[in-house]
């Protein structure tokens, strides 16, 4: 397989660069990571904690776009096999538009907030319809899932997320503590100090991991990937 079938399409960029913007390589400037809301609350915990992390892209002169999920009508994969004959959801809602941006991204941030002990429902609605209904490769996008919760569930839903980008050749980001924020009101996270901190290292390993793969693409190209098998027991065929 050729390291061009993994290479992201190529993505329009605007502006001038400045004395900032020299210091950084090309890589830098081309680099994008897409932040998802599963919050409704687009002002609310989850996006506090998302947009901690999208300060830090910038600081490191990686582009983002946080996209709101939970407050739009997502409902669930219907598992009718149409994404893949024609390589989209039958469902022609945020999910097909994401799937782009998805595609030229470097980086995917899921944030949730915890709904009884899980992320919540539209989240995980549009996660699974995201990543069943995409064919384009992932391998070596890196990923990284954030929550929120008042006071419980919140290790449970960070595992489940993180489950879309361990089985996607999708390497996952880690911090120095948990990926989590605490409260109810945004204005309460604005107070969890070690959670806010916790998100600002996340997204300084995050774009540290997205740098150094394309420094080894471009030196190694990226792992071979091999899809011969498909096993369904019982039998094996
Ligand atoms: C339906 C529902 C279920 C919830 N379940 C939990 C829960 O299991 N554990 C918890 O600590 N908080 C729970 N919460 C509180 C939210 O997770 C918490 O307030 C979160 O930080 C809100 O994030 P947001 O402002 O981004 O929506 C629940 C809230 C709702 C609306």
């Amino acid at each position: 397989m050729s390291q061009a079938a993994f290479e992201p399409k190529a993505r329009k960029r605007g502006g001038t660069a400045n004395a900032t913007e020299c210091r950084r390589s090309k890589k830098e400037e081309d680099s994008m990571v897409l932040l998802l809301n599963g919050s409704p609350n687009a002002n609310g915990c989850t996006a506090t904690a998302l947009n901690e992390m999208a300060a830090v892209f910038r600081e490191e002169g990686i582009e983002t776009e946080l996209i709101q999920v939970g407050n739009k009508d997502i409902r669930g994969c219907v598992s009718c096999g149409f994404c893949g004959k024609n390589g989209k959801c039958v469902i022609n809602d945020l999910v097909n538009e994401v799937a782009g941006k998805f595609e030229a991204a470097d980086g995917l941030v899921v944030g949730s907030p915890v709904y009884y002990g899980s992320p919540n429902g539209t989240i995980l609605s549009f996660m699974d319809r995201l990543f069943y209904s995409t064919s384009f490769s992932k391998h070596m996008k890196v990923g990284a899932a954030v929550v929120s919760c008042r006071r419980g569930g919140n290790t449970a839903s960070f595992d489940v997320l993180n489950k879309y980008f361990t089985i996607s050749g999708m390497p996952v980001a880690s911090s120095t503590y948990w990926n989590q924020v605490h409260g109810f009101t945004a204005e309460d996270v604005k107070k969890d100090l070690e959670g806010l901190q916790t998100m600002r290292n996340l997204a300084r390993n995050m774009a540290f991991m997205i740098k150094a793969f394309a420094d080894a693409k471009e030196k190694y190209g990226l792992p071979t990937v091999e899809r011969k098998s498909f096993t369904s027991f019982p039998d094996g065929k």
